[in-house]
């Protein structure tokens, strides 16, 4: 063979490696609205930034004569590109050939990438689009994926670790994505489940569709398993890029800090007034969020989950930050199971990616009621306590309004090592709502009254008393839980500036083999 036709060869392979399993295939999964995987990479990175590797790779299958079925990459296109300039490691699984099925020499691809990732220390990025285990491989297939599984373990809290789901993803397979640290589904042909409607028929007998069993909307908001739902591919992809720019590389880098034409000392008069006069109404916590960071942007994770806490990505003062936030718009605000196991996984993001958190406090305390307490909130609600009392970022808490009780210290306290505290005139810091403190306090006197209405009006004259005392920041400030009370509107310069002074925070935890959070 001549020079000039060894060019043509690898110029042909390189084609036909491109088609990954063909014409057919590839109009039959644009029939279904759905990318080829290479039409994704190609999206996903900065244009002609994409290296390719193990382009040529075949499976070693021989069972039911699949040596004779061979696909060029075999069913992943893996490699690294850039994302804002900055090195990520992709792998894309390929519908097209044998239905994005994990072989043994997927994996490996996979693998080689994560490795790579690991070494250089950037993000990698799956997308997923697969029918799970390469059936005539059997067992190979299944080591495939404990392959797979432990990477994603060991580069847990390493480097960031970002699934999206384009299609199938069922079976064992679910937990790749599950190890890493964010899942993105399209609203439209992706889905996550431990075993398909069918199964489930036969085993429970229960008739359910695959989306009611695990489609976007569902794990987007009765299961938690997805932290993004988009509507296309497109906007999926494009997601991915921007959460990854409040990311760092790696859990040794700082996330990067961009220029900020937001001015960091802008007041927001409105603020002032965003709490209404009766505690028990509620205001959009967004509202607030959108008023501080730069330029109202904010990235939320998990939106339609736990709405009762709002947690996401923003910038302040062209610096990161992670946003925890109460919602007194959905159940008053309120910690219950979901939103505490909500809450943690995301503080420990942050944490464990240098990004430092700022939370908004207005909580009536824990969900109460044996539904929670069977449900375990005793463990659960210690996890987001856990999370905060771990977190060595540094951590500013500004209280608006109510923070009683447990649910007080859980949310970033002084004493859970929060750096700066702050709270707004209208706080109330306290063991418990006037209510129930007067009902501990004086129901015996109050019962010993002999009419209603001379019942009522002690109970009111306790309660005012009790508010007046305690349904207030000072006295919380009085023994230093609270650093400053501040003016509302100057909220979004008085946390930047202690962001600014907190850069060169050091903080560790006693070496461990690891922590041993309640799971
Ligand atoms: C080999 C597979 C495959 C698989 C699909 N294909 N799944 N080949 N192993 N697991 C092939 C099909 O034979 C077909 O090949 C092509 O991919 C497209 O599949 P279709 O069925 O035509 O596509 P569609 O109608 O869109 O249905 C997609 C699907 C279905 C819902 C994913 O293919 C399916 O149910 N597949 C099996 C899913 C499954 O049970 N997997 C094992 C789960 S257990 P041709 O040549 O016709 O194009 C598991 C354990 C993992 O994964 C454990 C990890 C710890």
């Amino acid at each position: 063979m001549s020079n000039r036709d060894k060019l043509k060869q690898l110029i042909d392979l390189r084609t036909k490696a491109k088609l990954g399993g063909g014409e057919k295939r590839i109009e039959a999964q644009h029939a279904k609205g759905k990318y080829t995987a290479r039409e994704r990479v190609d999206m996903l990175l900065d244009e002609g930034s994409f290296e390719e590797y193990d382009m040529f790779k075949e499976h070693r299958c021989t069972n039911f004569g699949m040596e004779k079925q061979q696909f060029l990459g075999d069913g992943v296109v893996a490699g690294s590109g850039t994302i804002d300039g900055r090195v990520v490691y992709v792998f894309a699984q390929d519908f097209t050939v044998f239905g994005g099925s994990l072989s043994e020499t997927m994996s490996q691809k996979i693998c080689k990438i994560m490795d790579m990732a690991m070494k250089v220390g950037a993000p990698v990025i799956g997308l997923n689009d697969s029918g799970g285990a390469r059936i005539q491989e059997g067992i190979q297939s299944l080591g495939g994926y404990s392959e797979i599984f432990q990477r994603n373990i060991m580069a847990s809290g390493v480097i960031p670790q970002i699934s999206a789901i384009m299609g199938p993803c069922a079976g064992g397979a679910v937990y790749s994505p599950a190890l890493t640290d964010f899942i993105f589904m399209t609203e439209k042909n992706s889905y996550m489940f431990l075993t398909g409607p069918k199964v489930v028929k036969t085993v429970t007998g229960e008739d359910i569709t695959v989306d009611d069993l695990g489609g976007a909307y569902i794990h987007a908001s009765k299961s938690g398993v997805s932290h993004f739902v988009a509507e296309t591919e497109e906007s999926c992809l494009m997601m991915i890029r921007k959460l990854l720019s409040y990311i760092p590389q790696n859990n040794l880098e700082e996330p990067i800090a961009t220029e900020c034409t937001d001015p960091i000392e802008r007041k927001d008069d409105t603020l002032n007034d965003i709490i209404p006069d009766s505690t028990s109404k509620p205001y959009d916590i967004t509202k607030v969020i959108a008023s501080i960071v730069d330029d109202a942007e904010f990235l939320e994770v998990h939106k339609d989950y736990a709405k009762n806490i709002v947690v996401g990505f923003a910038k302040m003062g062209g610096m990161p930050v992670g946003v925890v936030a109460n919602q007194p718009m959905y159940l008053a605000g309120v910690l219950d199971i979901e939103a505490s196991r909500k809450g943690a996984r995301f503080v420990r993001f942050c944490d464990a990616f240098n990004i430092p958190l700022v939370t908004l406090v207005d909580v009536p305390g824990f969900l109460p009621g044996s539904k929670q307490e069977y449900g375990g909130v005793i463990t659960h609600g210690a996890k987001l306590l856990f999370a905060y009392g771990e977190a060595t970022v540094p951590k500013v808490t500004v209280t608006l309004r109510k923070s009683y009780g447990g649910a007080h210290i859980v949310m970033s306290s002084k004493q859970l090592r929060g750096d700066i505290n702050y709270a707004w005139p209208t706080a109330e810091i306290a063991v418990m709502g006037a209510e129930g403190a007067v009902e501990v306090l004086y129901a015996k006197e109050i019962s010993a009254l002999e009419t209603p209405e001379a019942q009522a009006a002690k109970a009111e004259e306790k309660k005012e008393e009790y508010n007046n005392l305690f349904a207030t920041p000072y006295q919380a400030a009085k023994y230093g839980f609270i650093d400053d009370v501040i003016e509302p509107r100057n909220t979004r310069f008085r946390v930047i500036r202690a962001l600014q002074r907190l850069q060169t925070k050091k903080d560790t935890n006693p070496p461990r083999k690891h922590c041993n959070i309640p799971l």
